[in-house]
């Protein structure tokens, strides 16, 4: 379960992120969206503890991500739009060593394969430098890490700009199985199609407050289209 409780954060003047109150329940994809500059990575950035609120308050499974912040890690997985990875590593290195970190356990071989090819890396794929890897590919590698560790929140910033219709597709089948494990995931995103695909529900921010709250089942593509532009030129 991940909640803001009517949370704000100010930089100097800018309010980036005005009295903002969501919640994620597990198994739940929310999808959050909203222009340049509407506060979406703030608020993600805060459910991480990157900075503290300045007002209000942020719980992951029920506790206080600044007064609990090491105990939250260990339930947390984050996929930014660029998955930090060791280029000379290979996926499958890259995977061990980040589920190690992760869980402070050594994952058996087997373990780490099979979850390789349950996020569509192929084998010898797995094996190759991730230098050489596509962005989908270092996306997969993002995502058996959250998976290995297993995080009951999952938080992601544009994990899928960038990626071609049928790598973003996988990525959203892939969000789906984490959800249908009981994750509770929170992710930001520009593609409305994307957001309407794979979003359990969908919030639009602007100016730093969520203006909007849906379930993605009651809007179609269409009606989200419109109430986005709308919500952008009012
Ligand atoms: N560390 C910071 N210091 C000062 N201002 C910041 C900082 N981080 C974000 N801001 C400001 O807060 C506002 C919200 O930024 P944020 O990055 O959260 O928007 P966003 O919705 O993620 O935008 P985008 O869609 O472009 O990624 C912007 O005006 C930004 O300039
Ligand atoms: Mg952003």
């Amino acid at each position: 379960m991940l909640e803001a409780i009517a949370v704000s954060k100010q930089f100097n003047e800018k309010k980036a992120v005005d009295t903002v109150s969501l919640r994620v329940a597990p198994g739940d994809i929310y999808c959050l969206l909203g222009a340049n500059g509407a506060g979406k990575t703030t608020l993600i950035n805060l459910f991480l503890n990157f900075h503290p609120p300045t007002t209000g308050e942020l719980r992951i499974n029920g506790k206080d991500v600044v007064r609990h912040a090491q105990e939250v890690k260990r339930d947390l997985a984050y996929i930014p739009e660029q998955v930090m990875l060791y280029g000379v590593l290979s996926g499958l290195e890259n995977l061990a060593y980040f589920a190690e970190l992760g869980t402070g356990e050594r994952q058996p071989l087997e373990r780490l394969l099979g979850l390789l090819h349950d996020v569509g890396l192929a084998q010898d794929a797995a094996l190759h430098r991730v230098s050489t890897y596509s962005k989908g590919m270092r996306q997969k590698v993002g995502i058996a890490i959250a998976v290995a560790k297993n995080a009951k929140a999952l938080l992601l910033d544009e994990p899928t700009s960038g990626l071609d219709p049928k790598a973003a597709n996988e990525f959203s089948l892939l969000l789906r199985r984490a959800a249908g494990e009981g994750c509770a995931v929170l992710t930001t995103t520009h593609d409305l199609f994307h957001a309407k695909q794979t979003a359990s529900r969908i919030g639009i921010m602007r100016q730093g407050r969520l203006v909007a709250e849906m379930a993605a089942a009651d809007v179609s593509h269409g009606e989200l289209e419109t109430l986005y532009l709308d919500y952008m030129s009012a």
